[in-house]
């Protein structure tokens, strides 16, 4: 599993993966493929990214003991417990795997106690190993912690360099809840690939920006799951372990937080 991060619940949870969200289906196989060529382990993918069955294929044809790899999916449109044990059934179908490593809540949608007392249930009887959340936010996040038997393993949330989640982060500590950057390189927005500062930091390290905006995540002891459909640009992303930025870059890139989402999802 590599470099791993011990979750509340016992779990290593390799701290680099490989997100699958916007890589259409008949490209996904081949990706999934080529990732875990270059080493990766840890795939995210979600039931509305309509990719699972290739992850699994790729997973599956990969040869590699299935222990070996960490498999995220998500539930989508799921509203009370009854709707959720289906489809954490049916997205074990999909994935033709016989568990799924972590589960999450896409969006803090739906009734999503109920929606939360399924998940626990499906860890009791181990199709599911962890459950966690994503976008929970603030509040949310509290009102689910206050009312669960299984504390959330991870929260998966909006994080890069333009936002850069410093009280969630805080938030994700007190509970024990490990901190997931989902677009971890801004999906490429904001021009981060052309931004000074960050090309700046890049420089001095012989280093991309890519890899600058990775290992300053990495640093901070946030999970990170960055896409790319091209090899060359996984192995680039895998390769952040050779360097380390100083204190001062960590606060030059902490200016270039702008306070909302690029989105405007959550
Ligand atoms: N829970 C949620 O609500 C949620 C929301 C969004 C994303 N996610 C998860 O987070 C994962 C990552 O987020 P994301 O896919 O939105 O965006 P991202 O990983 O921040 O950025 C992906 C973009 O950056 C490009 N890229 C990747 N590596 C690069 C490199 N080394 N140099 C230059 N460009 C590079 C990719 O292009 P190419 O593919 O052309 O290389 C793609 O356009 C998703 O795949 C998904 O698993 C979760």
């Amino acid at each position: 599993m590599g470099n791993t991060i011990k979750l509340n619940n016992g779990v290593e949870m390799p701290r680099i993966g490989y997100g699958v969200y916007q890589i259409p289906p008949r490209d996904t196989e081949r990706c999934v493929a080529e990732a875990i060529e270059v080493g990766y382990r840890h795939i995210d993918t979600a039931q509305c990214y309509y990719n699972e069955g290739e992850v699994g294929n790729a997973v599956r044809k990969s040869g590699i003991a299935r222990e070996q790899f960490f498999i995220t999916t998500k539930l989508w449109g799921c509203n009370g417990h009854a709707d959720t044990v289906k489809s954490i059934e049916e997205s074990l179908q999909r994935l033709n795997l016989k568990y799924i490593d972590l589960l999450l809540i896409h969006e803090p949608s739906g009734n999503y106690k109920e929606i939360w007392r399924a998940m626990e249930d499906a860890v009791a009887s181990g199709t599911v190993k962890s459950i966690g959340v994503a976008n929970f936010l603030g509040k949310t996040l509290v009102d689910l912690v206050e009312h669960c038997r299984i504390i959330p393993a991870v929260d998966q949330i909006e994080t890069h360099p333009f936002r850069q989640q410093i009280e969630m982060q805080k938030m994700c500590e007190r509970y024990g809840i490990v901190l997931e950057a989902w677009s971890p390189l801004a999906c490429g927005k904001n021009n981060i690939f052309g931004n000074t500062i960050l090309a700046s930091i890049a420089d001095k390290y012989n280093k991309t920006i890519a890899q600058v905006v990775l290992r300053w995540l990495y640093q901070r002891g946030i999970v990170i799951i960055p896409k790319s459909t091209h090899k060359e640009r996984m192995i680039e992303n895998l390769d952040i372990l050779d360097f380390s930025l100083t204190e001062a870059d960590m606060i030059e890139i902490s200016k270039l937080e702008i306070g909302k989402s690029l989105f405007n999802w959550w």
